[in-house]
């Protein structure tokens, strides 16, 4: 189904099953520990032997030799696979670097060995047995050391946030120079893990040429892509399977080195493989958010309007890496004639950076939102009327382009309204409770919503049940819901008669999970998939299609009806179709908005700072789900927490690696940190997005809280830290 006008009335808008707070209907099966992960999947394959990843203990140089005899002759071992007798593994197009083979290291604690055994504990004993010679070289691991000289590079990112290295509308530097209000200051980010809770783990069976990798991946088309290309294997050899995911948050969009080892380990052991990356190796092997260093410059007149907007980010990866595309929300966000947006790339030999939960709009915005605030502050005009007066209608860089819905001044009153804003001081450092200094900061949210094809195959049996097939995967986000949801609704279902396969490359491709982009494209993919099925429905009936209605099981039309299973017949009738979408995307800029208030109190004595309340108002399409999205919320403003207080991959400028590469040393939100949190969605719904009307929302709820706690930090204490995460050291 092309989707290229806005959708007008169709079964969605009934909301029988769509847009109610349904549990999700894989919660049983998560909540008593019987939804496998990957690696959990003792059934799929016999006779699974373990295989344990050693990485480089290097970050730049060559592996010169490496001696495997003991650990050859350890005991259980069945095979031992070296970077030094395999040729270097093709590149994957969404790799930065081939995943495995020869002796060039690129980054620290990249693969260069599996060691097959019986049992986990003696596949990892006998890699301890393994001793590597290296010649090692100097490396570049230092961000700031090389921003100086970074080129400007463009995000052309297939995750979506792209961007062109440099944008100018107007004249930037004219303006900036006459504005009579100006603020020109560098914020910084650390670099981020992604910390999900179920590692990379993939398990791995030949049969013949043909390859089965059950595994834990938000996008398995692309995996099954890359996992063809780096082991030269036709696509149609390779099939993927990852039903279930113990978290992703991006650092599981791309093929790792975790299913590539297991293939390459199974080849060698003539056996099923099972292979986790271990803590470090999470940190260290595969992709983490990049550091940045942006600078922003905003000038305003005395009434507050913005005249002139800069945003230059500056952030390192490897050679064939991209830059952090931080500076996308200041193209969008605000109004303002004259602008400028650039990105630098600086070569480091880091670990690969790329895409965690909204990528390019979370960084971005810790930036973004705290020079609003500082310039509120210089214009002397509250930080939520600062944001409301330069509100836009239209993309502000193509002002032909009007948002497909922006909700953002409805976010901010409505959200100050219900926080008690009104009640702020605004002056800083003078509200004290006991040893507490009391603050309270806010920022807008922003995330652009993606449109990307999705399809699904829709099956309806004698019994009236239909069970719907998608490759589409859920990373603890609700997938399996919202898509039972969505089949209910279209063929007038409760939602119990509705079965959802997911995460298998045996089924129509989806749009997979990422960018926030899943809920809105794989249920409109659904959708379609549903309309065909209703139109076959009807043909089997002999009822005319236009007229056919569908509820409570039966099919109606005129004065004739029938159950829905009678149409299915002996063998079942299926319909397969997917969303695709014309050039709408192109004629309305569509993006979802927030309001992120925070309330911090801050030990005056030691610098210890406590989130007191946080409150996000979102409008973000229609709500498919209002729990599963509040969850996904709430958890995305936690991850917040973590990037403003605590996330930081403390980077090794000597040896180049992560130091803190572990739960214990690499520190994220726990329950004991996180107050009352408020989610408020702004009734909405935009038939521009899809026929669901519906838009991305999960990482929309990161966007913004950084800053706002920064703020709410500056409020509380009267310093100003331009510096993530803000750790007590830096306010004492
Ligand atoms: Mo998200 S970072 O696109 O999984």
């Amino acid at each position: 189904m092309k989707f290229d006008t806005p959708a007008g009335a169709n079964p969605i808008d009934q909301l029988k099953v769509v847009g109610q707070p349904l549990d999700r209907i894989d919660g049983p099966l998560k909540t008593t520990g019987t939804a496998p992960y990957a690696y959990e999947r003792h059934d799929v394959a016999p006779n699974q032997a373990y295989g344990h990843v050693v990485g480089a203990g290097i970050a730049r140089g060559r592996v010169t030799a490496m001696d495997i005899a003991a650990a050859r002759a350890a005991a259980g071992v069945i095979a031992i696979v070296t970077t030094l007798d395999t040729p270097r593994l093709a590149k994957a197009k969404r790799n930065a670097a081939p995943l495995f083979g020869g002796a060039e290291i690129q980054h620290y604690h990249q693969a260069i060995a599996v060691v097959v055994a019986e049992s986990f504990e003696q596949a990892r004993a006998a890699a301890q047995l393994i001793r590597v010679s290296y010649a090692r070289e100097p490396g570049r691991f230092d961000l700031a050391a090389a921003a100086g000289s970074a080129p400007l590079v463009g995000g052309d990112s297939e995750e979506g946030s792209g961007a062109p290295p440099e944008d100018r509308r107007g004249d930037f530097e004219g303006a900036f120079g006459a504005a009579p209000v100006r603020l020109d200051q560098t914020y910084t980010t650390p670099d981020e893990s992604h910390a999900m809770m179920e590692p990379h783990a993939s398990i791995a069976a030949w049969e013949g040429d043909r390859l089965t990798v059950w595994t834990s991946s938000q996008m398995i088309a692309w995996g099954k892509a890359d996992l063809a290309t780096t082991l030269g294997l036709p696509p149609e050899k390779v099939r993927l399977v990852s039903p279930y995911i113990g978290g992703g948050f991006g650092g599981k969009l791309f093929l790792r080195a975790d299913a590539v080892l297991a293939a390459l380990g199974a080849r060698a052991a003539g056996r099923p493989v099972k292979v986790a990356l271990t803590r470090p190796l999470v940190a260290n092997n595969t992709t983490h958010r990049p550091a940045t260093i942006q600078r922003i410059r905003i000038g305003a007149g005395r009434d507050g309007r913005i005249t002139a907007i800069a945003h230059e980010s500056t952030s390192g990866n490897l050679k064939d890496g991209k830059p952090e595309t931080a500076v996308q929300q200041s193209k969008l966000l605000y109004a303002g004639a004259n602008r400028l947006t650039a990105m630098r790339l600086a070569e480091l030999d880091l670990p690969e950076g790329n895409a965690m939960r909204a990528p390019g709009e979370a960084p971005g915005l810790m930036a973004l939102e705290i020079a609003m605030d500082e310039m509120a502050e210089k214009l002397g005009l509250d930080p939520v009327r600062f944001r409301i007066l330069n509100d836009t209608q239209v993309d502000p860089e193509h002002p032909e382009r009007p948002f497909s819905h922006r909700q953002l001044v409805e976010c901010l009153s409505r959200g100050a309204e219900r926080f008690g804003w009104s009640g702020r001081n605004p002056k800083p450092g003078e509200r004290r409770d006991g040893r507490w200094l009391v603050g309270m900061g806010m920022a807008a949210g922003f995330r652009n919503n993606l449109l990307t094809k999705s399809a699904a195959r829709v099956r309806l049996d004698r019994e009236g049940i239909v069970t719907v097939e998608t490759d589409m995967t859920d990373i603890g986000t609700g997938s399996y819901t919202i898509i039972a949801q969505t089949a209910a609704e279209m063929m007038g279902l409760p939602i119990d008669k509705v079965r959802v396969r997911l995460g298998d490359s045996d089924f129509p491709v989806s749009a997979g999970s990422g960018g926030q982009w899943g809920a809105n494209n794989s249920t409109a993919g659904v959708y379609a998939a549903c309309v065909k099925l209703r139109e076959a429905v009807a043909q089997r009936l002999g009822f005319n299609s236009a007229d056919a209605a569908f509820a409570e099981g039966m099919v109606r039309a005129g004065n004739r009806s029938a159950p829905l299973g009678q149409a299915a017949g002996e063998a079942g009738l299926v319909a397969e179709d997917g969303i695709e979408y014309g050039d709408l995307a192109k004629r309305y800029q569509q993006s979802t908005f927030a309001g992120h208030f925070v309330e911090v109190a801050v030990d005056a004595a030691t610098g210890e700072t406590r989130v007191r309340r946080m409150l996000a108002v979102c409008a973000a399409g229609r709500i498919l789900n209002p729990k599963s999205a509040r969850s996904q919320v709430i958890g995305a403003m936690t991850m917040g927490v973590g990037a403003a207080l605590m996330e930081d991959l403390v980077v090794d400028k000597r040896l180049g690696f992560f130091v803190n590469h572990d739960l214990a040393g690499y520190e994220v939100p726990v329950h004991a940190d996180i107050p009352h949190q408020e989610v408020i969605f702004l009734d909405e719904v935009d038939p521009v997005s899809s026929p669901m009307k519906a838009k991305g929302v999960g990482e929309l709820g990161l966007c913004g809280v950084g800053a706002a706690i920064a703020n709410a930090v500056y409020n509380a204490t009267g310093i100003r830290v331009r510096d993530y995460p803000i750790t007590l050291d830096k306010l004492l």
